[in-house]
């Protein structure tokens, strides 16, 4: 099954999108320097970038940097004028990042800020309100994440969550911190009048997951 994935992925990936040195080099330069393998898909930071630019962001907040690989990818929405700011706990993580962000022409975009997301968020409000929000760093701190989404955003902004699913195990009550994290956003989004949402499954070259799509109201 995986391998079906993971060809069909190479094929919409090579049938769509014209190849790309710069992201190529990034994941490569991420393995080198001993990073795991779980940036998104291309197809998946194609949909991210898609997203941005439909509501024209000019302000995007990222939680879980990595070596750069959606943010470069969301980095590439912003016009001119536009700013990503991009949250990660490990500073080699970081240290990979900027490099990958700077090979890829984003460095006077885009800031890499290291520290853990929830202590680094509240220092976020006077560069609110953000328009895009792609929340992507330690699940069981998804709760937290989507309330300071909701507190750094404003009516019509997009709030994205990756690997909502893993594997099937967001389903099970007594799962792991990951999936109580994720359960528990969940139920915090459904009782939450001031946004829209939705999750999707997704299978590919990234396995078995999903991510949650999340529209603040007005
Ligand atoms: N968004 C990246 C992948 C991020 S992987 C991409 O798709 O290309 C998750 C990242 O979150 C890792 O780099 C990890 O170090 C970071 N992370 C883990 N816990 C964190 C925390 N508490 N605060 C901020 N970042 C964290
Ligand atoms: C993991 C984290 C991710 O952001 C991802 O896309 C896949 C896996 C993880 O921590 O295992
Ligand atoms: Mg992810």
């Amino acid at each position: 099954m995986a391998a079906d994935w993971t060809r069909v992925d190479d094929y919409l990936v090579e049938a769509l999108q014209p190849d790309d040195p710069v992201l190529d080099q990034a994941l490569a330069a991420s393995a080198a320097a001993g990073l795991p393998a779980i940036a998104v898909a291309p197809n998946q930071g194609k949909m991210l970038q898609l997203l941005a630019l439909s509501i024209g962001a000019r302000r995007i907040l990222e939680i879980g940097t990595l070596g750069g690989y959606s943010t470069i990818w969301l980095g590439r929405a912003l016009s001119p004028e536009g700013r990503l700011v991009s949250l990660e706990y490990d500073p080699h993580h970081a240290e990979v990042a900027r490099g990958n962000i700077a090979r890829a022409g984003l460095g006077g975009q885009v800031e890499v800020r290291v520290g853990r997301g929830i202590d680094l968020l509240p220092g976020l409000a006077d560069e609110a309100p953000f328009d895009f929000v792609f929340v992507d760093a330690d699940k069981s701190s998804n709760p937290d994440y989507f309330a300071w989404a909701l507190k750094l955003t404003r009516p019509g902004s997009l709030i994205v969550v990756d690997n909502v699913v893993r594997g099937g195990a967001v389903t099970d009550p007594k799962g792991d911190a990951n999936v109580q994290g994720i359960r528990r956003m969940m139920q915090m989004i459904a009782a939450e009048p001031g946004v829209s949402a939705t999750a999707v499954q997704t299978v590919g070259s990234k396995g078995w997951d999903g991510f949650c799509l999340i529209r603040v109201n007005g």
